[in-house]
C-alpha cells in the first residue's frame, strides 16, 4: 500500500512539530488576559518593563507547556483515524490526557462496526459469486457495447476460458440472438431465442436475455443465460423422423394395394390368371402392413412399460427350444439348421416367457434371414460372471444367450445404429425378406426392461453374434 505509507510519512512529519499548531488559538486566548495584566501594570509603571516582559513570557511558556499533552493526543488520534481510513491496522494510541478518550472510543466502535459490515458484504458478495458460478447453464453479463463483463464456469466450459472483454458475437453468431441483443442493449424488453451451436458436438440452447433493472459494476446492463435443450431437440427430431418413417413404410404397401385394386377393377377385370397373381401380391402387401402395425403397437407398449421390470421367473431352455422348433420350416427353406447348446443347470431369469420369446425370436429370425444359405445358426446359453461394462455395475452374474450366424457380417460403422427404429443396412433386402426394420428396436427395449444388455459383434465375411445378457443373481 504505497499510498497509505506516503500519507503516514506526512503524518509523522506533522506530529514531529514541537507544538500542535491547531492549539495556537487556544494558547493565545488563555495567555492573553494574564499577559494583558502585565502589560497594564508595566504601562501604569507599577512594575518595570523588564520583569513585566519576563512574567508575560513565563505565562506563554507555561500555557504552551500545559497544553502540549492535549496537542500531542489530538495528533495521535488524528493519525489513528487516518490509518484506519487508509486500511492500515494499527493499535489504538496510548493517550496522556482524557480530552480525546471518548473520541478514541468512538473511533474504535466505528472501526468494529465497519469491520462487521465489511465482513457481511464480503460474505454476501462471495455468496452471489458462488450462485453465479454454480448455475448449471452458461451465464454472461454484458455491457452496452455487447462485451462480456463476466461469464460463469458453465460458460467457460463451452466457450473457453478467456471470455472477459470479448464481443458476444465472436462466440455466438446466430442472427436472431444478435438482433435480440441489439434491442435489449438499446433499452428494449427481455427476449427469448433459440440458438444452435455447430461443432464437434452440436448443441441447442434457449437463450434468454434480460435487461438489468439497475446497471451493475463495469457497465453491466444485461444478463444472458443459456438453457441446454439439445436432448429436447433431438427427441423432437426423432419423433418427427419416426412419424415420417412409419408413414413412408405404410404408404409403400398401401400404394401397391391401391394400384392393384385399380388394375383389377379396370384392365384386368376379366383376366382370371392375372387376378390370382395380383391377389397373391396384395395379400403379401397387406400382410406387411399388418406386421408393421403389429410391430409398431408392440414397440410403443414395450416402451411404456420399459421402466417397470417384469416379475416372475422363466427357464430359458424350453423357450429357446420352442422358438427353434417354430423356425424349422423357415430354416429349411434356406437349407439352414439351428443348433442349441444349453447347460442343464442354467438358472432361471427374471421375466415373462412371452417377452423373452420375442427377444430370441427376433434374433434367430434375423440370423436365418441374414445368415449364409446352408449355414448353421448357433444359439448358446451359459451362466457367466464376465459381464460387459454396461452391466458390470448392476449384476455379478448373468445368463448370456448368444445367437451366432455365418452371414456376411455387418460393417462396424452400422453397429451403433442397428437398434434404431427403421434402421436397416440394406433396406431393399430387408423389405424383400418381409422385415419391418423394428425387430432389433423391440429387442433393445425388451432387454432394457429386463435390466439386461445387448451386445453385437460382427466380422465381415465371418458372421455376427448378438448376445443378450440377463442378470441372474437377483440384482
Ligand atoms: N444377423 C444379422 N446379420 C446381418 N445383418 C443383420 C443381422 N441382424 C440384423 N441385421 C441388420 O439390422 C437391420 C435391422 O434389423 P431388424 O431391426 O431386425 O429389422 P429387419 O430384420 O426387419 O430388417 C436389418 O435390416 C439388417 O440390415
Ligand atoms: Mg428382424
Amino acid at each position: 500500500m504505497p499510498d497509505g505509507a506516503e500519507k503516514n510519512e506526512g503524518l509523522r512529519k506533522t506530529s514531529r512539530l514541537p507544538f500542535n499548531r491547531r492549539l495556537l488559538p487556544v494558547m493565545a486566548s488563555l495567555s492573553t488576559p494574564p499577559v494583558g495584566v502585565f502589560l497594564v501594570l508595566a504601562l501604569s509603571g507599577d512594575i518595570e518593563a523588564g520583569p513585566a516582559l519576563l512574567g508575560a513570557t513565563a505565562i506563554v511558556v507555561l500555557t504552551a507547556f500545559l497544553l502540549n499533552p492535549y496537542g500531542a493526543d489530538l495528533a495521535q488520534v488524528t493519525r489513528y483515524a487516518r490509518d484506519l481510513s487508509n486500511g492500515v491496522e494499527t493499535p489504538p494510541p496510548a493517550l496522556r490526557t482524557g480530552l480525546t478518550a471518548d473520541l478514541l472510543a468512538a473511533l474504535g466502535q466505528l472501526r468494529r462496526t465497519w469491520k462487521a459490515h465489511n465482513a457481511d458484504l464480503t460474505t454476501l458478495v462471495r455468496f452471489h459469486e458462488s450462485l453465479i458460478e454454480s448455475l448449471p447453464g452458461p451465464l454472461f453479463l454484458l455491457n452496452r457495447q455487447r462485451r462480456i463483463v463476466r461469464a460463469n464456469l458453465a460458460a467457460s466450459a463451452i466457450f473457453g476460458r478467456q471470455l472477459q472483454g470479448r464481443d458476444l458475437a465472436a462466440m455466438i453468431r446466430t442472427p436472431a440472438l444478435m438482433d435480440a441483443t441489439a434491442r435489449v442493449l438499446k433499452g428494449g424488453a427481455g427476449a427469448d431465442v433459440e440458438v444452435s451451436l455447430r461443432g464437434p458436438t452440436d448443441l441447442d440452447f434457449r437463450a434468454m436475455l434480460e435487461p438489468l433493472r439497475e446497471s451493475g459494476p463495469a457497465g453491466t446492463v444485461a444478463v444472458l443465460t443459456l438453457h441446454d435443450i439439445t436432448a429436447l431437440k433431438r427427441m423432437e427430431q426423432m419423433r418427427a423422423d419416426f412419424v415420417a418413417n412409419a408413414s413412408h413404410e405404410l404408404r409403400t404397401p398401401l400404394s401397391a394395394l391401391l394400384g392393384f385394386i385399380e388394375t383389377l377393377r379396370g384392365p384386368a377385370r376379366d383376366d382370371a390368371e392375372a387376378r390370382e397373381r395380383f391377389l397373391a401380391i396384395m395379400f403379401d402387401q397387406a400382410s406387411r402392413m399388418s406386421r408393421l402395425v403389429a410391430d409398431l403397437l408392440n414397440l410403443s407398449r414395450i416402451e411404456l412399460n420399459e421402466h417397470t421390470r417384469p416379475d416372475g421367473l422363466t427357464a430359458l431352455p424350453p423357450v429357446l427350444k420352442r422358438i427353434a422348433d417354430g423356425l424349422e420350416i423357415q430354416a429349411g427353406q434356406r437349407s439352414m439348421t439351428i443348433e442349441l447348446a444349453m447347460p442343464p443347470d442354467l438358472p432361471m431369469v427374471k421375466g415373462k416367457a412371452d417377452e423373452l420369446e420375442q427377444i430370441f425370436q427376433n434374433l434367430m429370425d434375423n440370423a436365418l434371414k441374414y445368415g449364409r444359405q446352408g449355414g448353421v445358426v448357433r444359439v448358446e446359453a451359459r451362466l457367466t460372471d464376465d459381464l460387459p461394462a454396461g452391466l458390470a455395475g448392476r449384476a455379478r452374474t448373468a445368463v448370456a444367450v448368444a445367437v451366432r450366424d455365418e452371414g456376411d457380417g455387418i460393417e462396424k460403422e452400422h453397429l451403433p445404429r442397428l437398434t434404431e427404429r427403421f434402421f436397416r443396412v440394406d433396406a431393399a433386402r430387408s423389405r424383400q425378406l418381409g422385415g419391418t426394420g423394428l425387430g432389433l428396436a423391440i429387442v433393445k427395449h425388451l432387454v432394457n426392461r429386463h435390466r439386461g444388455l445387448l451386445t453385437i459383434d460382427s466380422t465381415i465375411g465371418v458372421g455376427s453374434v448378438f448376445t443378450v445378457y440377463l442378470p441372474a443373481d437377483g440384482a
